[in-house]
Formats: structure tokens, sequence, C-alpha cells
């Protein structure tokens, strides 16, 4: 059969990574020792430590937040939208410049397959700064008001799926508007948010204008609570962001929220079916499962199931699963033991709630955290693999009968981020993706991401649009 083809490894070098053995925390301009207990960040694909990286403690976060409102009040907040963008333009191209490196010491720290860090993570973060900077001097022209004005300081959290990619999606924004940066990267993967800072050293942005500070949960609630953080924008799950959203009530701080997910992804019958199989593939495999849009519950009309699982099934069985840094590598490794943990146990449920379990029989490295895709079918909407994020790269999929069936199973979630329509028929198309409550809806595709597409969610997927002109919002006095 064709999944037993044999592939020599493609290795990218990883010297290309730069990778040093200490990492330090930056702030106003600097880097310097943060005074909390340091982390060891590992190779989640070989279970190595990485480096030795050093983090905030909540003095730290205090010296972060005055350097930050200095920086706004003395330069950032009052430079012409002009020439800001000049900062925001050198930021995206030297991003660019050191793309390979970025990619590498992104799969390496986070478990990615290289071609993604590649080929989707690196080059949207570049676009992200270099769609804002277009921003930065054309505000008055965005709908809000002649003048609108920056925020202050923006306190900023972001998780380990796309740590690269979350530090443009908060930083690039926040600058193009005036707004001055603290951010915290997350804790398993802390180092393309510090050869980022390195960046914005090198683009010469003013000392203060962003700080990165490292560090766990404990530093984060540190800094999402500071008393002078005038914004706060947050990403990860919907438990943290549920404490975040209690924390700041009253306190007149201006908060998004990008939380989980459980998109669905409808296939009707007159769908396009190898296309959709590629596209459901890429909704639930590509980065691990580890991203809140997923496509993780795909829902089948019943009229082509069979055939369609059968496609599906052979096609989930011809990728490749392992290093990292392979260029061959379509599924990594899980980012850390606590979340292969996670996956494992949700898919014991879904065994022990009586769903069929399907699994590639790829072989799986013996080191790291691995976890082969998985498809389980049979699955009905009350079983926890049908309610839950899984974040992991197993499927769950259901079935229906009519259109309107299709809906509302599609609804029946306390989530709301994503959404994925296969069929034909333009008109169904638009009758469907009216009626789905989600933030975005893809059509016959699935996870496209664009600087100037508003992403974000409905109920508990959050709240507030990041990336395009609604995007802007979130950052402005409006
Ligand atoms: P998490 O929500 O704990 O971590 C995300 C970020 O929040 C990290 O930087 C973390 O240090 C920080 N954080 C943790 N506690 C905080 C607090 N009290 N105040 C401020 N910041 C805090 O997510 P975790 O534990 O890494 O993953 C658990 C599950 O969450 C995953 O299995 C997945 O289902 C979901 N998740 C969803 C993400 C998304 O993009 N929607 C991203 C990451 C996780
Ligand atoms: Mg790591």
């Amino acid at each position: 059969m064709s999944q037993l083809w044999e592939y020599a490894p493609a290795p990218e070098s990883r010297d290309i990574a730069n990778l040093k053995p200490a990492y330090k925390m930056f702030v106003d301009g600097e880097f310097v020792e943060g005074s909390g207990e340091p982390l060891k960040t590992i190779n989640p694909g070989t279970e190595e430590v990485l480096a030795e990286v050093s983090t905030a403690s909540p003095s730290d976060v205090d010296t972060a937040v005055k350097v930050a409102r200095r920086a706004y009040d003395r330069v950032w907040g009052k430079m012409p939208g002009t020439e800001r963008a000049k900062y925001i333009y050198r930021i995206a191209r030297l991003i660019q410049e050191r793309s390979r490196e970025l990619a590498v010491l992104e799969s390496l720290d986070n478990g990615k397959p290289i071609k993604e860090s590649r080929d989707v993570d690196v080059p949207t973060a570049a676009a992200h700064f270099f769609y804002h900077a277009g921003w930065a001097d054309k505000l008055s022209y965005a709908g809000y008001g002649p003048d609108p004005r920056p925020l202050g300081v923006a306190g900023q959290v972001i998780p380990w799926n796309f740590p690269l990619l979350m530090a443009a999606w908060k930083i690039a924004p926040a600058l193009a508007t005036g707004n001055t940066v603290v951010l915290k990267p997350a804790e398993t993967t802390p180092l393309t948010a510090l050869v980022l800072a390195e960046i914005i050293q090198q683009a010469d942005l003013p000392p203060g204008v962003v700080n990165i500070l490292p560090g766990a949960g404990d530093t984060g609630a540190a800094l999402v609570g500071h008393a002078d953080v005038d914004k706060v924008a947050f990403t990860g799950s919907t438990e943290v962001g549920k404490l975040i959203q209690s924390q700041l009530a009253g306190t007149g701080k201006k908060l998004t929220l990008e939380l989980g997910g459980k998109a669905a992804n409808i296939v009707f019958d007159d769908a396009p079916v190898d296309q959709a199989v590629e596209g459901i593939v890429n909704g639930i495999f590509f980065n691990q499962g580890h991203v809140c849009c997923a496509g993780s519950r795909l829902l089948l009309q019943e009229s082509i199931a069979e055939e369609f699982l059968e496609k599906l099934r052979i096609r989930v069985s011809t990728l490749r699963v392992g290093d990292p840094l392979d260029k061959n590598t379509d599924v990594g490794a899980i980012n850390s033991r606590e979340q292969l943990t996670k996956i494992q146990e949700l898919a014991a449920a879904g065994e022990a709630e009586g769903a069929e379990r399907w699994t590639s029989a790829c072989p799986l490295p013996d080191k790291g955290f691995y976890f082969a895709p998985t498809v389980f079918s049979g699955v009905s909407q009350a079983m926890r693999i049908a309610r839950e994020e899984i974040f992991g790269p197993v499927l769950s999929v259901l079935t229906f009968r009519t259109p309107d069936e299709a809906v509302a199973k599609a609804n029946n979630t306390p989530y709301g981020l994503s959404a994925g329509i296969w069929t034909d028929k333009g008109s169904r198309i638009l009758w469907a993706a009216q009626k789905m409550r989600a933030g975005v809806v893809w059509a016959n595709t699935f996870n496209r991401f664009d600087p100037t597409a508003p992403f974000g969610g409905y109920q508990e997927s959050g709240f507030g649009r990041e990336g395009g002109r609604a995007g802007l919002e979130a950052y402005l006095d409006v």
C-alpha cells in the first residue's frame, strides 16, 4: 500500500536556530535577568532541554509596566502614525530576514513540523506587522472618528500553540494604534518571542515600547491584574479566560479574550469529496490539532458518511508523524507531556462512551511526545469527545440527515469560534453561514489565516476581534 513508502529523512539543520544556552527577559530595550525562578524549556520532539529562560516575578512585572507607561507617555503615545509605521515595517522586514532561524527555533521549542513553521507561522507573523504598519498612519480613516486615541499600556498573555504568530498578532495592532506593550509568552514556548525581542531591538524601537516577560500563569496573573495596565488581551483556555474576566470585572480595563473552540466542519452530500477530505485533514491535523479554531467535529451527511469516512482514513493513514525538523513530517510532537496526557484521557473517554476508535498505524518515535492521528466515528452529541476541546490530533465524526439538523448540531456547543461548510451550492453556503454561531465561517476551505480578516468568537470562545479593521477597535479608546 502507498503508505508503506519509505522516505529518506530530510532534516532541517538545527544550527540555523542559533540556540543559546540561556535567554533573558526583555525590559526597557535590554535583556535582563528576571528575579523569578528560571524555567527550562524543552524540545517536545525529543524531551531534551533546549535552554534555560529567566522569568519575571511580580516586581519585574511592575517594573515592566512602569517602563511601558513611561514609553507611552514620553514617546510612543504621541509619535505621529507615519513615524510609528516605519518601525513596524522594519520589524516585519527583520522577521523575513531571520525567517529560517525563527522557523527552526519554533519547531524545536514547540514541536510543530518545520514545513508549518516555515510556510505558515513565520510568514503570517511578518504579514501581521506589514498589515498593521499600513494602518498606523491611516487610523483616522478606520471608521473610529477623525482622531482615535490609543488606550495606553497593553498587557498581553499568549499560549503555546502559535508562539511567534500569537506574539505578532498581539503586538502589531497595539503598536500601530500607539499603545505600548508588556507581553507574556507561554511557559513551554518562550524562545521565539525572545528572538522577536532581539528583532525589536534591532529595529531600534524606542526602549520600553515592547517588553517581553517569560513566566508561567502566576506571571500572567500579575500582568493582567496590574493596576496600571489599560488593556488586556488574552489567548488561551476558556478556564483561564473566565478567571481573567472575573479578575478584571469593574476595573474599567478593556479586555479581549480569544479562547477555546469545538468547531464543526459540515460536509454535505454534494461536496467535492477529495477536496473536502483534504480540508478536513488540514482542519484537524494541522499543528497536531493544537488550534483553537480546529475543525474537531466532522458532521457528515448520512448518505455519504461511509464512503467519506473510508477515504478519510486512507488519507489520514498517509500522514507522517515524527521529527518536527524533518521536512517530510506532517504531524509533529504534542507540545507537552501534560497536553499529551489530556489527549490520551479524552481519547480513552471516547472509547469508554462507546464511540468507534480508528487510529493510524503510523510508526511513532520512541522519545518525545507523540499521538497518532485518530478518528472517532459513531460519536453522539452527549459524548465528551463531541463537547470538550481535545486540542490534539483527534477527530470526532457525527452524522446528519438534513441541512437544518446539521446547523442545529454545529451550534450545539458552548463555543463558537469557527466553522466549515463543504458543498457545491453557493446558496447553501450563504444559508448555512448565516445560521452558524461562529466568528469565522470557511466555505470549501479551512484554517485560512490572513491579517486582513477579523478573527474571534462567540460565547465561551471569547469576545473581541483580532485582525482587520475591526481588530483595531480593541486597542483604541472608542
Ligand atoms: P492556559 O490558558 O493555562 O495558558 C495560556 C496562557 O495563559 C499561558 O501563557 C499561561 O501561562 C497563561 N496563564 C495561565 N494561568 C493564567 C492566569 N491565571 N492569569 C493569566 N495568565 C495565565 O492553557 P494551557 O493550560 O496551556 O492549556 C490547557 C487547555 O487550554 C488546552 O488543552 C486547550 O484545550 C486550551 N488552550 C486553548 C488555546 C487557544 O488558542 N484557544 C491555547 C492554549 C490552550
Ligand atoms: Mg518548549
